[in-house]
């Protein structure tokens, strides 16, 4: 049993915007100056956060979205260029690439730091080694300063430890803004093999995601000020690839967990909590790529762990549930195209993984080739 936060009255956030009742997550927008969840001054946690896309999440989280100081004549075009930038169907990253490039040539000196250089939120990080979490957590410093860091070693799959976090955070803030609930691990598992890594990998990736969800949302719901709870699947929990039957099998719990979290949460008269499932494209970390993590040796077709989050946090200010990340090598009409064809092998009675089957093969390569034909 979850031992109960002492936190559990209806915490404001320490900035308390009053945003309350008029919150509407589907409603939003990125060219909303400020979300009622993720701005400055309220609380990100983030699991799995000493690398990857969990400590890229975190620095985005420190670096927030909005300028400290004045609003001045920089943060007016600032503004401007978000509100262009979501017009043109741009997002974040490209808005930051644009205003970078205005910066190397020395066009606008103040538009890259009020982008770059924010107050943001209040960031709490978690992961198993704590040198890695205390490299991360200086970094975050740099940005938001110490008061604004917590720094909580935690293995999610052990309960206790997971209620300490909890704990240790609403003592320090007494709230939960954003849950990022993303702690991960992929060895490899396969129908009748690997038994301890199915073990493993459950304990991490499904009930590292539940003992999160039970410890924290109830606190959560007793929030004043709106709360998100992110939960990261793969979209090998969706399409279920060959290769990792483990990892795929775990993944599709999440999703299948978090579809019913947000169901339940909608439906929950006293809390003002979303649920979200970010689903990453292919991207270049310690998951995906044992040997290095060096920026040089990305692959082409792969997204770096910031592209991916800026993108993630882009659509969920948009209040979209789930968040299927593109990479450089399947764009969003090819996943589109892969999941409709994954739920008809049920719906039409076709083969399991019909994707891979030897006499359907062929036919699905042609359904995608004119699925995409017909986009064009
Ligand atoms: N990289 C990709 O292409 C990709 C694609 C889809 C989904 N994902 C998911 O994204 C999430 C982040 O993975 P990543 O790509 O950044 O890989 P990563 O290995 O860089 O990060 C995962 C982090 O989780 C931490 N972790 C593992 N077990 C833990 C535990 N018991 N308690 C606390 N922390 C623990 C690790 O120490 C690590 O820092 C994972 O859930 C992963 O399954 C990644």
């Amino acid at each position: 049993m979850i031992p109960k936060s002492n936190h559990s009255s209806r915490n404001g956030s320490p900035l308390r915007p009053g945003f309350g009742a008029a919150y509407k997550p589907d409603t939003m927008s990125v060219a909303d100056e400020l979300h009622p969840v993720i701005h400055a001054g309220r609380v990100a946690l983030v699991t799995g956060a000493a690398s990857g896309i969990g400590k890229a999440a975190a620095i985005e989280f420190a670096n927030g979205v909005f300028p400290r100081g004045e609003v001045g004549l920089g943060w007016i075009v600032a503004v401007g260029c978000l509100r262009r930038a979501t017009l043109r169907g741009l997002h974040i990253r490209e808005l930051i690439k644009i205003s970078t490039i205005h910066h190397a040539n020395q066009q606008t000196t103040n538009l890259t730091s009020l982008l770059t250089h924010r107050l943001g939120l209040k960031v709490a990080i978690a992961d198993l080694s704590e040198d890695a979490l205390q490299a991360v957590g200086k970094t975050l410093a740099g940005i938001v300063g110490d008061a604004n860091v917590l720094v909580v070693p935690t293995d999610v799959s052990q309960l206790d430890q997971v209620v300490r976090l909890r704990d240790k955070v609403y003592e320090a803030w007494g709230e939960v803004a954003v849950l990022l609930n993303n702690a991960g691990i992929g060895p490899k598992g396969t129908s009748w093999e690997g038994l301890d890594n199915w073990h493993k990998i459950f304990d991490v990736n499904v009930f590292g995601v539940v003992n999160v969800q039970h410890t924290f949302v109830p606190s959560m719901l007793h929030q004043e000020n709106p709360a998100m709870v992110i939960n990261t699947g793969s979209k090998q929990g969706i399409t279920n690839p060959p290769g990792n039957a483990a990892y795929n099998a775990s993944k599709a719990a999440v999703k299948s967990l978090t579809e019913g979290l947000a169901h339940e949460l909608r439906a929950n008269q006293s809390g003002n909590v979303t649920a979200h499932l970010f689903i990453p494209g292919w991207t270049f970390t310690g998951i995906t790529s044992q040997t290095s993590t060096d920026p040089s040796s990305k692959p082409a077709g792969a997204w770096t762990a910031e592209e991916t989050v800026l993108y993630m946090l882009d659509k969920v200010r948009e209040g979209e549930f789930y968040v299927l990340v593109p990479d450089n090598e399947t764009r969003r009409e090819v996943d589109q195209l892969r999941i409709m064809w994954a739920a008809a092998d049920v719906a039409e009675g076709r083969p399991a993984l019909s994707r891979w089957h030897k006499d359907w093969k062929a036919i699905y390569e042609e359904y995608v080739r004119d699925g995409l034909a017909q986009l064009e």
